[in-house]
């Protein structure tokens, strides 16, 4: 299988997810400022939300794939409130005919006053045990 890992971050969280579960794949989390070159298998892609929706930067992201480069997408993040952002991404993934899998993951994400030290250590636990089902 082969694997990319994109992720957009405003305060750092989302990062942390991505080096883990990039680092479980045997690849490097970069930021969306890199594009998708070689074919993938799986691109894993980390985004969470702001007021309410992802941010312009991830959906024009998502529109730049392409369906011969990127097999599925796989969505992980997290948030401070709301539940994950699977639908945004889902149809943004649908406009350029690509997949959104099944499966994600999501976790509590530090926001202000809320979930301090979210994504914590069992946090990052299980976003690699949920990489390392798709290896
Ligand atoms: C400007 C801003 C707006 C946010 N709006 C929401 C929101 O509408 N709903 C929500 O559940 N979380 C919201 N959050 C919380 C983030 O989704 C959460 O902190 C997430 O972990 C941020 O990931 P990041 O550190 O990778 O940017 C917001 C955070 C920021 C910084």
């Amino acid at each position: 299988m082969k694997f990319a890992v994109r992720f957009y971050t405003k305060t750092g969280n989302t990062k942390k997810l991505a080096e883990a579960i990039a680092n479980e794949l045997g690849v490097q989390a970069l930021p969306l400022s890199e594009p998708v070159t070689e074919p993938v298998d799986y691109l894993f892609l980390g985004n969470s939300f702001y007021a309410f929706t992802i941010d312009a930067e991830v959906r024009n992201f998502i529109q730049t794939l392409s369906k011969d480069k990127v097999g599925k997408i796989v969505n992980f993040g997290s948030a401070a409130l709301l539940n994950s952002t699977y639908k945004k991404v889902k149809a943004e993934a649908q406009k350029v005919g690509i997949e959104l899998d099944e499966k994600e993951f999501h976790c509590k994400g530090e926001f202000k006053a809320l979930h301090k030290g979210r994504p914590n250590e069992n946090d990052i636990k299980a976003a690699i045990e949920f990489a390392r089902q798709y290896k």
